[in-house]
């Protein structure tokens, strides 16, 4: 499995490592974010979408669940907080939130960038091939972050690869 660890020392160190990141997204690529609250999930996806070109302004969705955003070169950037949903939710949970159809519809879809927080929530949803990306905390240093990323497929190796070589 492929897989890179970065450690970043500020919000804005994270938000570049994340925009190198959105630079590298083809289109199809499922991001799994994972981390405790305040961890910078919410930080690594508006870098995410500043380097895949997204103009406007990227807030948590945990209220609203799921937001969509144009992005340049014809993608479009769907980001989903999955904080709502229980611990485990099951099937059930996540059909009322209309995530299986949103997992449905995104799967395979060339243009979509799907990034997820609190994606463990959902984990037997998402399918195979997915970026794996856990930030941790360090209560030692509060302004820096471990970030692991792995690649658990073809397409999200490719991802990955193109992001560290940038
Ligand atoms: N190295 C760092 N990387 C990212 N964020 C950092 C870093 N150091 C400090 N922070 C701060 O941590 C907070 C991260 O908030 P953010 O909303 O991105 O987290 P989150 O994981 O999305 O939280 P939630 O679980 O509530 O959705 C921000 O206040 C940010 O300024
Ligand atoms: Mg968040």
């Amino acid at each position: 499995m492929l897989t890179l660890t970065v450690k970043t020392q500020s919000h804005e160190e994270t938000r570049r490592v994340a925009e190198t990141l959105g630079r590298a997204m083809r289109g199809g690529e499922v991001l799994a974010l994972c981390g405790d609250l305040g961890a910078g999930k919410t930080t690594f996806v508006q870098g995410l979408a500043a380097g895949m070109g997204v103009r406007s302004r990227v807030t948590s969705p945990t209220f609203i669940l799921i937001n969509e955003y144009c992005a340049e070169n014809g993608l479009r950037l769907v980001h989903v907080d999955a904080y709502r949903l229980a611990e485990q939710a099951t099937l059930a949970d996540a059909v009322t939130f209309g995530l299986t159809d949103l997992l449905a519809g995104v799967d395979g879809d060339e243009r979509t960038v799907l990034a997820i927080e609190w994606a463990d929530r959902i984990a037997s949803l998402l399918p195979d091939d997915l970026l794996h990306i856990e930030l941790r905390i360090d209560p030692e240093e509060p302004d820096a972050r471990t970030i692991h990323l792995a690649a658990t497929g073809g397409q999200s190796a490719e991802a990955l690869h193109r992001l560290s070589v940038a």
